[in-house]
């Protein structure tokens, strides 16, 4: 016979399984929303939570504020009971709750977890039996069990704990990290696995259950420290991969070898090598951020990360190269930086896509300005360019007419709007840091 708390968890399962479950989504970002649309999708009920109250009425009058999100999708997902609020007091009504809010470095490079603990402790008030938390927010080893089950222990107003057996009444938590790849149209999100891991066996079960209902294939693991750390090796991985040919490139750029000619030849061997592309310095809320949220928690162990940091110094060392390239490339026209007209391609961190945090863009037109250069931008994504967390530069989009204009042209994002034929044609000058101009025959550009 079951135990009073395995029919509950029976009951949550159904309930997940059936579609009953009503789903909360903390966070309605790049991760959050479209992960709301697929259990809308999925005909789950789901409430989507935000402090920014011009996304959460975006979203209520059926808009989107995400180019790649169509304003169709979210009135599509208010057909199945989506909606947004801002109201913590309603996740009282959920049976499972996904938190997705960034986790940034703050200005000492250090891991910033102050919208998790603020989350949480918003959270913790309406928390009730049987119900599950999941952290999907990308952070370090240890995080939910040593910051978000001790802060929902003690925020909840009833006492109620974590279970962690079978026959412990309370509710769930697991962490589950997000895959998203903003921009790749080649696999459908609901194809990438999701990893899994619970503070019990059963938080496993009904995560497993939970993301099992929209991701093809689900991956349980034995705690939630391996799923962050799973998630943490995965962009670590990249990271390093990303420094190791910004390095080659620089290397082959001296002797005379052109990398991406090398790594095409590379790839076509099946078996041990997986391509990877230098470009003008890492970009986005993961690559250049997560890697450091290792680091930081491994001084705890008195352990140094040494490929992190390597790869760090090679990586945010290659906007300064850029630079360097494009006052090469001036003076071979006998020109200077200072008082030279510029004009960068691409603000977004990477190709079609309309986010540009942490973007080396933003990076390289500030290094620009302060060498004197005259410095315009184009990019079909961002009309205008104000201020951000670690960038102030209140600009806005140039059009795409009268190339002959500038001294450089410096294709930094490869949108694939852009005719760079006819870019290369109409410029004095064009610093591809992407390869974009691959196949481009002209004395013009300069590759880097
Ligand atoms: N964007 C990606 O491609 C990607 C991929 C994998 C993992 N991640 C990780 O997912 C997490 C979320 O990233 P994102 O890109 O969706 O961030 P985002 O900035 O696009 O969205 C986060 C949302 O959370 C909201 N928010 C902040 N504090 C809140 C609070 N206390 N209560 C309710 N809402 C709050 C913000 O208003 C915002 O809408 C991060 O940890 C990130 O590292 C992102």
């Amino acid at each position: 016979m079951m135990t009073a708390n395995e029919s509950r968890l029976a009951g949550l399962k159904k309930k997940i399984e059936s579609r009953e479950a009503r789903v909360g989504i903390v966070g309605m970002g790049y991760v959050g929303l479209p992960l709301a649309l697929l259990y809308s999708s999925q005909r789950f009920k789901v409430t989507g939570f935000d402090i920014e109250p011009r996304k959460v009425a975006t979203l209520n009058s059926g808009g989107s504020y995400i180019v790649r999100i169509l304003p169709s999708e979210i009135r599509e997902a208010q057909k199945a009971g989506f909606r947004a609020t801002a109201d913590y007091s309603e996740i009282a009504q959920m049976d499972a709750v996904i938190i997705c809010v960034p986790t940034p470095l703050d200005e000492y490079h250090e891991p910033d977890l102050s919208f998790i603990t603020e989350t949480v402790k918003s959270i913790a008030p309406w928390l009730h039996e049987n119900q599950l938390i999941v952290l999907e927010s990308t952070t370090y080893p240890g995080t939910t069990e040593e910051v978000v089950v001790p802060l929902l222990e003690a925020g909840n107003p009833r006492g109620l704990k974590t279970s962690r057996a079978a026959d412990q009444p309370g509710f769930y938590v697991a962490f589950s990290p997000e895959r998203e790849d903003p921009g790749n149209e080649t696999v459908a999100r609901h194809d990438i696995p999701k990893v899994m891991g619970g503070c019990s066996p059963e938080a496993t079960q009904l995560a497993a259950a939970l993301y099992g209902s929209i991701f093809h294939r689900v991956v349980p693991v034995s705690s939630p420290a391996v799923a962050e750390m799973t998630k943490l090796l995965e962009n670590i991985y990249r990271c390093v991969n990303i420094a190791l040919v910004n390095e080659l490139k620089q290397l082959c750029m001296k002797m005379g070898i052109d990398i991406h000619e090398v790594i095409d030849a590379a790839k076509t061997k099946p078996f041990g090598f997986q391509a990877f592309y230098p470009g003008p310095g890492l970009g986005g809320h993961c690559i250049p951020i997560d890697p450091f949220y290792l680091s930081w928690k491994a001084q705890q162990f008195d352990f140094r990360t040494r490929f992190i940091e390597l790869a760090g110094e090679i990586n945010t060392a290659m906007p300064h190269f850029v630079i360097e390239q494009i006052a090469n490339g001036l003076n071979e026209h006998s020109k200077a930086l200072k008082g030279s007209k510029v004009l960068v391609l691409g603000v977004a961190y990477k190709r079609d896509i309309d986010d540009l945090r942490e973007s080396p863009s933003l990076t390289i037109i500030e290094m620009l300005r302060d060498k004197g250069a005259l410095v315009s931008y184009n990019d079909p994504y961002f009309p205008i360019v104000g201020h951000g967390r670690h960038y102030d530069l209140n600009m806005t989009n140039t059009p795409l007419d009268n190339l002959g204009q500038y001294d450089a042209v410096v294709i930094v994002t490869d949108h694939s709007d852009y005719d760079y034929k006819a870019i290369v044609e109409q410029s004095q000058l064009v610093v591809d840091t992407r390869n974009a101009t691959k196949g481009i025959d002209s004395a013009k550009i300069v590759r880097c």
